[in-house]
């Protein structure tokens, strides 16, 4: 071939190769944007992020989509609901937004079940997170994200090695709380806030200090953020762990109880007084998944022989109380509908002892129940959680019994925790760890009874 032609045919090769590296991949970030190879893998990001890797793939992120509890609600709850409310049409598909970014990005809605091994399993993965250049709007909610397939990742440092595979590009999003907003809060098609991680955290005490999620979710250690990368002081892990992680639970809240008096008679009402300070959470506790976590204190006093008396809480007489206070209520009728159960008349609001205290925020369905079905509720009731750094305080008067046994009585305080309330998870054949009983914290106190 002459070589005048070859020039002819490489010269406008070339132009189109360079012009189109020089054409920025589009953005977006809303359903059906992109397709699911504009996006790398997690285990090749690992290839050379090997640590991350590891610390991802045993945080709930990596299972956003596949783990069992998300698999049951999305299938028996979310998809039919959708199909069968005209309201709730589409409502599926948001859920996709955060937990399966890449199968909503693609369009692929609602992706296969996680056992058949399609692109969706990898839930919240590095690209998703590192190809978010921005929000859409102010506030960070529902998936908002403004996502830019290609080589250039999104990060807050421009490390001091380069990578041969990418480019960085830094922005302050990522090292700030409300990059984790886009997901951790959300409005429900009603327009209720149904998950406000972060909102919560802007008015609390940390968000003044300048304490961001990723002090406590993604910690900073002296290591390497990449293998062939150097070494920074303040590397930050990709650890997210939270309420499936039962360290990250022990002890949120501390526990003190103290009685009125160290002595009583037979039928003296002695009034115990139980602090809970919230010291560990930067939001209030629970969050997130607040219409299926459960935090309740029992309260029990034990005479000299043995005997166990149960103490029910005081009653405050504030609004809304007695979703605060275990009972046989029930709640969750909206089940029936995507269950295709008839007339359901629900099941126990919590399965927890009558009278203990609940720390909780109620959500009702369009009708006023109950739900846990957090996209279908129109609006919350009374917030009883607590909130960081805050200290609650709950009183039990109990008038000590004719019969009780004199000399030593002691009174302890249990504040235990379920990330699902039991009754919804048996219903749902929910496997039982999502809702054993997880103990945050006790404290005793004893007085004397006198005969
Ligand atoms: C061939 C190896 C390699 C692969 C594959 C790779 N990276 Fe990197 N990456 C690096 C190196 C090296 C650095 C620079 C590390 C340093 O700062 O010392 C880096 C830096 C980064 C940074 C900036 C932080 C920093 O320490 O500089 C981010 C964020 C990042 N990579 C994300 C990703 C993501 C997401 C993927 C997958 C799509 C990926 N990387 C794939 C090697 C790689
Ligand atoms: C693209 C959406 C998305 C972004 C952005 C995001 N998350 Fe998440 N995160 C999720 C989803 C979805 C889950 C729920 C996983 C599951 O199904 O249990 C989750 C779970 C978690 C958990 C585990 C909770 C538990 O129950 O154990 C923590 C902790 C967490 N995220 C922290 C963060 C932090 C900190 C940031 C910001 C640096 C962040 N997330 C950004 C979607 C996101
Ligand atoms: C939920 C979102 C999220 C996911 C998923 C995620 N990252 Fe990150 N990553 C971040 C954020 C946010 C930062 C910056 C944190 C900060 O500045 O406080 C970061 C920082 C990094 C850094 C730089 C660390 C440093 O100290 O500057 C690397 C490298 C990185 N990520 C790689 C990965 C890899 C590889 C994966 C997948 C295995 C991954 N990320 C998954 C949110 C995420
Ligand atoms: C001062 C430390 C601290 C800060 C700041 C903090 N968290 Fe947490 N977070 C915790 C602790 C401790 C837990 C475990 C107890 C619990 O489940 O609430 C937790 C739990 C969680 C959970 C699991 C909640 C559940 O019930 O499943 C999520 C999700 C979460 N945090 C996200 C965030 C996000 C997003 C931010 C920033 C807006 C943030 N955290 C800021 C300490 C913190
Ligand atoms: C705006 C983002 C967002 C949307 C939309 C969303 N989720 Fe989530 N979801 C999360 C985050 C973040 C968590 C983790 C909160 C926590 O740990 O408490 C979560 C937690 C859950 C959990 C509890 C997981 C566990 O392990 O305890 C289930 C189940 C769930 N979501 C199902 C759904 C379904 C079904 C939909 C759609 C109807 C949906 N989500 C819509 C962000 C979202």
């Amino acid at each position: 071939m002459n070589k005048h032609v070859l020039a002819l045919l490489i010269i406008p090769a070339a132009m189109i190769l360079t012009f189109s590296f020089m054409v920025p991949p589009k953005e977006g970030g809303k359903m059906g944007d992109f397709e699911y190879k504009d996006f790398d893998k997690p285990d090749y990001c690992g290839s050379c992020h090997d640590d991350f890797y590891q610390q991802w793939t045993q945080s709930m992120m990596s299972k956003a989509y596949t783990h069992h509890w998300d698999e049951i609600e999305y299938f028996k709850l979310a998809v039919p609901h959708s199909r069968k409310d005209p309201e709730m049409e589409g409502a599926h598909e948001g859920c996709n937004g955060c937990h399966a970014p890449l199968s909503y990005m693609a369009g692929d809605v609602p992706p296969p079940r996680p056992e058949e091994g399609s692109r969706a399993n990898e839930s919240v993965s590095c690209e998703v997170c590192h190809l978010i250049k921005g929000i859409r709007g102010d506030t960070a909610y529902n998936h908002n994200y403004i996502v830019q397939p290609g080589f250039t990742k999104y990060s807050s440092r421009k490390g001091e090695k380069s990578s041969p595979e990418h480019q960085i590009q830094t922005t302050e999003l990522h090292s700030k709380a409300k990059f984790c907003g886009i997901c951790h809060n959300e409005k429900s098609p009603y327009g209720a806030w149904v998950k406000s991680t972060q909102l919560e955290w802007e008015n609390g005490p940390y968000s003044d200090e300048g304490v961001q999620c990723q002090d406590c979710h993604m910690t900073k250690a002296k290591t390497k953020t990449a293998k062939m990368g150097a070494t920074y002081d303040d590397a930050k892990l990709h650890l997210f762990h939270g309420a499936h992680d039962p360290g990250k639970l022990n002890g949120v809240v501390e526990l003190r109880v103290h009685p009125n008096t160290r002595e009583a008679m037979m039928g003296d009402p002695v009034k115990f007084t139980v602090a809970l300070f919230n010291q560990k959470t930067g939001h209030k506790f629970p969050t997130g998944s607040v219409e299926d976590r459960i935090l309740w204190l029992h309260v029990e006093a034990k005479d000299s022989e043995g005997n166990v008396y149960h103490l029910p809480v005081d009653k405050k007489g504030f609004d809304g109380e007695q979703y605060t206070i275990a009972s046989d209520a029930k709640a969750y009728q909206d089940m029936g509908l995507p269950l295709g159960k008839e007339d359901f008349d629900g099941v126990q609001r919590e399965d927890v002892p009558n009278g203990d205290r609940i720390f909780r925020m109620p959500f009702f369905d369009p009708k006023g129940r109950m739900t846990i079905m957090q996209w279908n509720t129109k609006s919350t009731g009374v917030d009883y959680r607590i909130g960081p750094r805050e200290t609650k305080l709950e009183t039990y008067t109990f008038n000590i019994p004719y019969d009780i046994a004199p000399g030593e009585l002691k009174v302890t305080a249990v504040l235990n925790y379920r990330l699902l309330v039991k009754p919804v998870g048996e219903l749902l054949d929910v496997p039982e760890e999502e809702y054993a009983v997880h103990e945050i914290n006790r404290h005793s106190t004893q007085i004397t009874v006198i005969p």
